[in-house]
């Protein structure tokens, strides 16, 4: 099975790597001030965290957030 999207939404990762390639929006937050996607389950987060930093758009695996965590904020990284 591949998986291409937020499949809440409906929302193809490919727009959305158009959109962060538009917009400069480097992480899901910043995505989602663009385009309505991810508010549901949320498992689509790890692959949306996937393509911004890799440029894929479809995917054959199970990607999962411990795969691919979010960036911790500046104050809260450890030293
Ligand atoms: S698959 Fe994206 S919110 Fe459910």
């Amino acid at each position: 099975m591949k998986i291409d999207r937020c499949y809440c939404f409906q929302v193809r990762f490919a727009e959305l790597r158009r959109v962060a390639k538009a917009t400069g929006a480097a992480t899901v937050a910043d995505l989602q001030a663009h385009r309505t996607f991810g508010h549901k389950c949320q498992l689509c987060h790890p692959y949306v965290r996937r393509m911004l930093r890799t440029g894929e758009t479809c995917f054959s695996q199970i990607i999962e957030a411990a795969d691919e965590p979010a960036a911790e904020p500046p104050d809260q990284r450890t030293p």
